[in-house]
């Protein structure tokens, strides 16, 4: 379909929406539908790039389960009402409505069948039912709010007056796509506490000495619980040239913090003790390393005997104490991260506009009628699968029903 683009701002309507991405789509679609007359603004050339991006050009669009413990915030109850009033089956129905096909990958998560274009072409479509107006490259100058509570925002192809503005600019994440500080910067300037934002759902760095041992091993996977804290996430691990990756770090890595180690349980199913006793007398002329390769990759396998880590040698001359050496590096296998990736390569950023500022039903800031914050500018950060988006759809269609 055609998308609904405007070059030309009106001098004012109701609702202006700062960020043309899912959580900005959604509020203008749900606003436009009562009635108010919406404006969506964006810097961008192109409607919705993280959604165009995402889930490897196939958005992964939601997830069937979720619910507030997926989400980190400072205030982990804060999600529940948007997430209630907006649940994945409500975005499935509209996803079903415009005929879109999916299909669920792994753990709930759902993908288009076809292309992430598809959710784009259905929000702008949705914009369009609503009489929303959406234009881009449109650079944001200032927001300025009168007396009387309405506000002015002034952008390089004029300014719109409003009763309603609602920021939906998004995180710090892939700043090469047009990510800016802009939302956190609104909300400083009108005295709403930010929570700091740091890179999440994103790949560790190893430190130069690991880099040394890790670095031949670029390209190897493997299953694996991985431990930090409280949190911990069973999927795949994937060792890079740079660092760890795979969903089970991405996971974890928005629950790290610096300078701190990460554990992983490496073949979780496995009782490494039993299997090694028994094998020791069954087949004693097997070597260690050939029992360890059907179960973990070969190449990690041989790695670890060059550094030492594992004994070299027949079933048959391996002690107890080096069986147990085995399960102890595999059940506990630590990684000390030095850093991770940033924002270049993060999926999301975690922090942003403190929840305590905003009403939970609305996304309203307390102390500014008429403010709204929305999408991942806002300190709820979803896992990895889906979750993020829901949250975009959520926050966004909480504000749209009164702003
Ligand atoms: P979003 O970032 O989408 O939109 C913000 C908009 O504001 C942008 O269009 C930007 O141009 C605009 N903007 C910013 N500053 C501005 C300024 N100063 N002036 C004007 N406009 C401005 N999640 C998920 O659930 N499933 C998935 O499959 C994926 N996959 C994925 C892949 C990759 C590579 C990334 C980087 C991220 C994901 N995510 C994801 C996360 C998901 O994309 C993200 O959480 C949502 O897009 C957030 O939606 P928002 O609308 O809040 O911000």
């Amino acid at each position: 379909m055609t998308p609904n683009l405007s070059q030309t701002l009106p001098n004012s309507c109701d609702v202006v929406v700062l960020g043309a991405g899912g959580a900005g789509l959604m509020c203008a679609a749900f606003a436009g539908k009562r009635g108010r007359s919406v404006l969506v603004l964006d810097h961008g050339d192109t409607v919705g790039r993280k959604i165009l991006i995402s889930g490897g050009g196939r958005c992964n669009f939601t997830n069937m389960g979720a619910k507030a413990e997926c989400y980190l915030s400072q205030n982990p109850h804060f999600c529940k009402s948007a997430m209630a009033g907006y649940t994945p089956q409500h975005f499935i129905a509209l996803v079903e409505k415009y005929g879109i096909k999916y299909h669920e990958k792994k753990l709930g998560q759902l993908f288009c069948d076809e292309s992430a274009q598809q959710i784009v072409d259905m929000l702008l479509a949705e914009c369009a039912e609503a009489n929303a107006k959406v234009v881009m490259q449109t650079t944001i100058e200032a927001v300025e709010r009168h007396e009387d509570g309405s506000f002015t925002v002034r952008t390089n192809k004029g300014d719109v007056r409003c009763q309603s503005v609602v920021v939906a600019t998004g995180g710090l994440s892939i700043p090469q796509i047009g990510a800016t500080p802009f939302g956190y910067k609104l909300a400083e300037q009108f005295g709403l506490a930010i929570v700091p934002p740091r890179p999440a759902l994103v790949p560790f760095t190893y430190t130069e000495k690991d880099m040394a041992f890790y670095e031949p091993l670029a390209g190897v996977s493997f299953d694996a619980v991985v431990r930090y804290g409280k949190a911990q996430f069973r999927e795949n691990v994937l060792m890079t040239h740079r660092g760890v990756s795979g969903p089970a770090i991405l996971q974890i890595s928005s629950y790290w913090n610096p300078g701190a180690e990460v554990a992983l349980q490496l073949a979780p199913e496995t009782d490494w003790q039993a299997l090694l006793k028994g094998a020791r007398k069954t087949n004693p002329k097997q070597e260690l390393k050939t029992i360890l390769s059907e179960i973990l990759p070969k190449r990690f396998v041989q790695t670890l005997i060059e550094q030492g880590k594992l004994p070299d040698k027949p079933m048959a001359s391996v002690s107890d104490a080096e069986i147990h050496g085995v399960q102890q590096l595999f059940g506990h296998f630590m990684l000390k991260p030095n850093g991770t990736e940033g924002y270049r390569k993060a999926e999301v950023t975690a922090g942003g506009v403190d929840t305590n500022a905003l009403h939970a039903a609305t996304m309203e800031a307390r102390a500014v009628q008429g403010l709204y914050f929305i999408g991942e500018v806002v300190d709820v950060t979803g896992w990895l699968g889906g979750y993020n988006f829901q949250w975009a759809w959520a926050s966004g269609a909480a504000a749209g029903r009164v702003a």
